[in-house]
């Protein structure tokens, strides 16, 4: 199979969707990779790692759709890309369809097939290809959280672990799922005193049996909530709600319980956030100030550690991407439900029912798709 890995061109995107890693990969395996040139600069991969790794490169991206059967990305095809696609092509990236009207209809109207990274699935009922970015936010939000406590930023002016004779911070993580473990095991490596709070008691018993010795748990309620922001050093919002807006956890009123100058992280920010006072933020002027409380609501994190999140996200993607070059589409998703659970659009016919019913358009079973 020719796979085709275009320039991501969504503004401030530095992630590529193959690594020369998994170039290597698929080259070994008789696949053709094609590369725009200057596709993994933004992650620290120059043209002579793919070259060395057995892909071609090319002058753009216009060549990369013409040649490839498969297109492997990052980010959702942006206007201009998705003039680029073809009837019977694949496209295999995150798509995100269901507030993207706009992009529907084009993919629809191009024939494509495409497979959203976001909708495959795990055995363990988990989104495997999700899961790597939840874990880079994650981590990252200790990280970005204590550079805002800073004084010099706005924050308190406490540091992370303390000292000895000095006390650490205190961090609140609301949401203990992939996010927020995450979360709460850097804020503990850096000595911070956390706990985590989540609905879910199988999720609280896994955390408490897992690190039960580094970070404490509560069932969380609106009442433990209030409780512990107020001796909150930092709160990391982390909660998910499938298919919803995230829940307002912390209101605008609340904020003159905190001390001054303490930081709401908002992870959650990409579903609304998880915060009333939380809006939106860029890398390039991540925090506010909101009735003396520090906010940091980027909408994507993973973006500041591209090289990172490049590995991360091609570790994953990879065995998908080369059960789709091996087999061809239909039959890797006839011999994997997970991968056939990120069928989205084929053949101008939409095959995800949360996107169908959120857009309107009718939708056709995947399993008679691939049937077909
Ligand atoms: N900003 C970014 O760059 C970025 C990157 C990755 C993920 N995210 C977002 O982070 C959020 C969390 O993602 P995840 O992968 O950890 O999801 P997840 O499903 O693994 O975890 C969410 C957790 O929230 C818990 N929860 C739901 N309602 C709650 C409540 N009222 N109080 C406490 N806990 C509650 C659930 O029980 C679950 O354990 C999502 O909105 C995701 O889109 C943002």
């Amino acid at each position: 199979m020719k796979i085709g890995c275009p320039k991501e061109i969504k503004p401030q995107e530095f992630r590529v969707g193959m690594t020369p890693n998994a170039a290597q990969e698929a080259v070994a395996r008789g696949h053709e990779v094609i590369i725009e040139t200057g596709a993994g600069l933004g992650s620290g991969f120059d043209n002579d790692a793919y070259v060395a790794a057995g892909a071609r490169i090319v002058d753009t991206a216009e060549e990369v759709f013409a040649t490839a059967d498969m297109i492997v990305k990052v980010k959702e095809p942006q206007a201009v890309e998705r003039k680029m696609l073809r009837e019977g092509q694949l496209l295999f990236t995150y798509l995100h369809l269901a507030p993207d009207p706009e992009q529907t209809h084009d993919l629809l109207a191009s024939g494509c097939t495409a497979i959203a990274y976001e909708t495959v699935t795990d055995s363990n009922g988990g989104l495997p290809l999700l899961a790597p970015m939840s874990e880079v936010a994650g981590r990252l939000a200790p990280q970005v959280g204590s550079w805002t406590l800073q004084k010099a930023n706005g924050g308190r002016g406490v540091l992370m672990g303390g000292v000895p004779g000095v006390g650490p911070a205190k961090v609140v993580v609301v949401g203990g799922g992939v996010v927020g473990t995450h979360a709460a095991q850097v804020a503990a490596g850096m000595g911070a005193d956390v706990t985590v709070l989540d609905r879910s008691l199988p999720r609280l018993r896994y955390l408490d049996d897992v690190f039960g010795g580094r970070f404490k748990n509560q069932y969380s309620t609106a009442g433990a909530t209030a409780e512990l922001i107020q001796s909150a050093d930092m709160v990391i919002g982390a909660v998910l709600i499938p298919g919803a807006a995230a829940p307002k956890l912390i209101t605008r009123e609340q904020l003159s319980t905190m001390k001054p100058g303490a930081v709401l992280v908002d992870v959650a920010i990409d579903q609304g956030g998880c915060f009333e006072t939380s809006k939106a933020t860029t890398h390039a002027d991540p925090i506010y100030e909101v009735d003396g409380i520090m906010h940091y609501c980027v909408a994507n994190m993973p973006g500041a550690v591209a090289r990172t999140s490049t590995i991360a996200l091609g570790n994953a993607t990879m065995p998908f991407m080369l059960a789709l070059a091996d087999k061809g589409w239909k039959q890797a998703c006839q011999d994997d439900p997970h991968l056939l659970a990120g069928l989205n659009v084929h053949a101008g016919q939409l095959t995800y029912y949360a996107v169908g019913k959120a857009l309107g358009i009718d939708v056709v079973s995947p399993a008679m798709v691939v049937k077909a």
